[in-house]
């Protein structure tokens, strides 16, 4: 028996009439029941950001510091019981979901930092030309008004923070929607929010359907969309408001390049045992999961059975056991459609190293050689725990492959050589080039985002302030200069 867990409306605990049930993606069991709000309260949370959006965003900076400050302690004063909710809600393994916490708690102390320092201030003197003596020209940054965020499944608390947290930095009242599968965490970043003295309406939580989402995205009261999430859902979202500010933080399919350079057996083991972590964690479902491995020939075969032995040593299963690596997808048709796509490219022709089998959610952990470039999984993102390996000449050869993605998230590198590592960063069309480690590093302070189908716009503390303001410029006439 679970009690039903509340929503929150314009900063207060509400209920609606109608439910649905969270369940363990492991087991099966039901972690939680939702409360849905109904449209006349979404409609109420909308009205009363709409409502507060000046006066909440003329708070004084402390206010808003001292809010974030304090999520930020209360998220680890209860990290374990958040981590055991993130882990049992999206089957993530528990030393996954405590670092998730961490994340989080790291997110909003620096959305307390940066809402002291941020104004985006610059004053410029305009007399650099006749018709502008006596004129001063000062800029400042103010928010583009309400946030709708809208959060996905795989960082249920840590991807919510990313949106929440500058949207408080910068005084724009947000409205977060979590995703379906994992609202439980959400709901508690609410419970955190309640304790604090922002303003009646600055913020909401509600877990509302998918499909009374367009609706939502059309409102005009709600400027700025800041969406994770499928590339599919977020084009869409995109093309149905074209004249709002919309951020995507969308797929990738994730490359480590292995150059040459990058050979002693220390080395191969250092790229194979991150190679094996990061293609796996949270059973490959992260944006920057590693998806492709592109090794150069001198190194290929040396490194290919150390991936294999790294990925076969990654242990399976109960996400609640600390000693497990890899956990249940979220949901058994997500681990349907990665067997799809895995068979799919054995049919065509690529060679099965390890793994390739399903047990109800779980899917093993799986390597592939010599993957046809036209099957679905060398082309879209497998957000699973399969991972190729090819083998390239050259390091030209190695960033055109990266760059034959449709998608452009991060890429990492492993080289010692420095210039290696400059003509990378200027050929790899990537939001972001890790040298000498996977590409599925994230610090929550960096700008994070993509280019080409990977979406628009950065997310990063302080990218996602700058993101959801714009400067407004001030001329003071009659100056003494
Ligand atoms: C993502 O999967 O979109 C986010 C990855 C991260 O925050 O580490």
């Amino acid at each position: 028996m679970t009690s039903t867990h509340a929503f929150w409306l314009a900063g207060r605990q509400a209920t609606g009439d109608d439910t649905f049930d969270v369940t363990s993606p492991w087991d099966g069991r039901t972690v939680g029941t939702v409360s849905v709000p109904t449209d006349a309260q979404v409609e109420e949370a909308v009205a009363a950001a709409h409502a507060v959006r000046d006066s909440f965003s003329a708070t004084p900076a402390h206010v808003r510091a001292a809010a974030l400050t304090h999520v930020a302690d209360r998220l680890a004063e209860r990290t374990e019981e958040i981590g055991q909710l993130i882990s049992a809600e999206n089957g993530k393994p528990i030393k996954w979901a405590r670092g998730e916490v961490g994340r989080a708690v790291s997110v909003f102390r620096f959305a307390a930092e940066e809402a002291r320092r941020f104004n985006g201030g610059e004053a410029q003197r305009l007399d650099t030309d006749a018709g502008g003596v006596g004129r001063l020209a000062l800029t400042r940054r103010f928010n583009r008004g309400v946030v709708l965020g809208i959060a996905p499944f795989n960082f249920p608390l840590n991807l919510c923070a990313h949106k929440v947290a500058p949207a408080i930095a910068v005084g724009a009242p947000i409205i977060l929607k979590p995703a379906p599968a994992t609202p439980l965490s959400a709901l508690i970043l609410g419970e955190l929010l309640a304790e604090t003295d922002l303003p009646e309406g600055s913020w909401s939580v509600l877990p509302v359907a998918n499909e009374k989402m367009p609706a939502l995205v059309q409102d005009e009261r709600l400027p700025v969309v800041s969406f994770t999430g499928s590339e599919k859902v977020g084009y869409a979202i995109l093309d149905s408001v074209p004249r709002k500010h919309c951020t995507l933080e969308l797929g990738g399919n994730g490359a480590a390049v292995v150059l040459g350079d990058f050979s002693s057996d220390e080395d191969l083991d250092w790229a194979a045992t991150r190679i094996a972590t990061f293609s796996n964690y949270q059973g490959g479902q992260s944006c920057i999961s590693v998806q492709r491995v592109i090794a150069d020939a001198s190194v290929y075969d040396r490194l290919v059975p150390k991936i294999v032995a790294a990925v076969e040593a990654q242990v399976t299963g109960d996400p609640s056991d600390a000693a497990t690596d890899v956990g249940p997808l979220v949901s058994e048709d997500a681990a349907k459609r990665v067997e799809s796509w895995v068979d799919e490219a054995v049919k065509a022709g690529a060679e099965l190293l390890t793994g390739g089998t399903r047990d109800g959610a779980a899917y093993a952990p799986t390597v592939l050689a010599a993957l046809p470039a036209d099957t679905t999984l060398s082309c879209e993102e497998v957000f699973g725990p399969v991972l190729s390996v090819q083998k390239v000449d050259g390091e030209a050869e190695a960033f055109a492959a990266v760059n034959s993605s449709k998608y452009g998230l991060q890429a990492g590198l492993f080289t010692h050589d420095i210039q290696a590592a400059f003509r990378g960063h200027r050929a790899l069309e990537v939001g972001g080039v890790i040298v000498g480690d996977v590409p599925s590093y994230r610090a929550d302070q960096m700008p994070y985002g993509g280019v080409k189908q990977s979406g628009v716009g950065r997310e990063g503390v302080r990218y996602a302030m700058d993101d959801y303001t714009y400067e407004r410029v001030l001329v003071l006439t009659g100056i003494d200069l």
